[in-house]
């Protein structure tokens, strides 16, 4: 890609990694026309989404039921909605990004203004690994952990069992993990199930659409809380979707850029290892690096 100046990028980030199958994917392209001649958006849900939530369950082991959202930001604060109207505490534990939600910002200085104190005391932080939450989980007054499970299957065996025993939502944060961790997600890699997964970012390649799944216990009241969106249903990000998973459980993951309109001609990996920030690969030309909170490169 190239920016105003004319200076050339080779974009391992992805946008930001939702293109899990490179920029323009023929075939996920392919999908979005075919669906764009049948329309849009519907009044009702589409045949589509019922495909789609059924790949979900059948991939996903804490998948029983599922909701579709746009982005990341609705699923996590519908999650965390959800496990508080679920078990009628309003204490959150949190440990990273989860979003721009009102819950989930306060634990930073720098997202906090315009969040009311009042939402933002319900936010518990924590840093991932820290044992001392255990005990806490356990005096039965937090509605859910929500964790990025990138790591550590032990500590997230240990989270579930203080949960299990407090009444208390395992909530995991998939957005980025699930696929990369396996189509499973990092769950499925670590043997782990929790209550409540929130996933975006590279179900459809690019296009903007996220999910709630979960166990049926708890999904089952969504219909109890208000969450909804007039584009949840909108299908080109759905045939998308379903069109990328197929592809990736096909085992055609494919990194390389696959067409022209995104800039990226040849695939350097050797151009943008190391840490953080741009650099010149070998050729002169900059690289973009993850900006906080994206580890991976594709
Ligand atoms: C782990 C994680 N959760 C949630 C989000 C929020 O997703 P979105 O930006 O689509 O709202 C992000 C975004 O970077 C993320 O990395």
């Amino acid at each position: 890609m190239w920016d105003v100046d004319g200076n050339e990028y080779i974009d391992l980030v992805g946008a930001l990694l939702p293109n899990i199958l490179g920029y323009r994917d023929p075939t996920v392209d392919e999908a979005i026309r075919t669906q764009l001649s049948s329309g849009i958006s519907f009044s009702l849900a589409t045949e589509l989404e019922a495909e789609l939530s059924e790949t979900l369950c059948r991939l996903i082991p804490s998948a029983e039921m599922v909701r579709l959202g746009k982005n990341g930001t609705d699923v996590t604060t519908a999650a965390v909605r959800l496990a508080r109207a679920y078990t009628r505490r309003d204490l959150v534990f949190s440990s990273g990004y989860h979003g721009w939600g009102d819950w989930s910002v306060a634990w930073d200085d720098n997202r906090i203004r315009g969040v009311p104190w009042a939402v933002a005391a319900q936010t518990v932080p924590f840093e991932y690994g820290d044992h001392r939450v255990f005990d806490l989980i356990k005096k039965e007054e937090f509605a859910a952990v929500v964790v990025e499970p990138e790591t550590n299957p032990e500590y997230l065996r240990e989270l579930q069992s203080a949960c299990v025993l407090s009444g208390t939502l395992l909530i995991f944060d998939e957005i980025i993990t699930w696929p990369r961790w396996g189509l499973s997600g990092a769950q499925g890699a670590y043997g782990v199930t929790p209550d409540l997964t929130c996933i975006s970012k590279a179900i459809a390649n690019g296009m903007p659409i996220s999910a709630l799944v979960g166990k049926r216990f708890v999904m089952e009241d969504m219909e109890k809380i208000s969450y909804s969106g007039t584009f949840f249903g909108e299908t080109l990000s759905i045939a998308a979707a379903i069109t990328t998973i197929k592809k990736l459980e096909a085992g055609k993951r494919n990194a390389k850029p696959t067409g022209s309109g995104g800039g990226c001609r040849r695939r350097r990996p050797w151009a943008c290892r190391g840490p953080r920030g741009r650099r010149r690969g070998r050729s002169g030309r900059r690289c973009l690096y993850p900006r906080a909170g994206s580890r991976l490169y594709l």
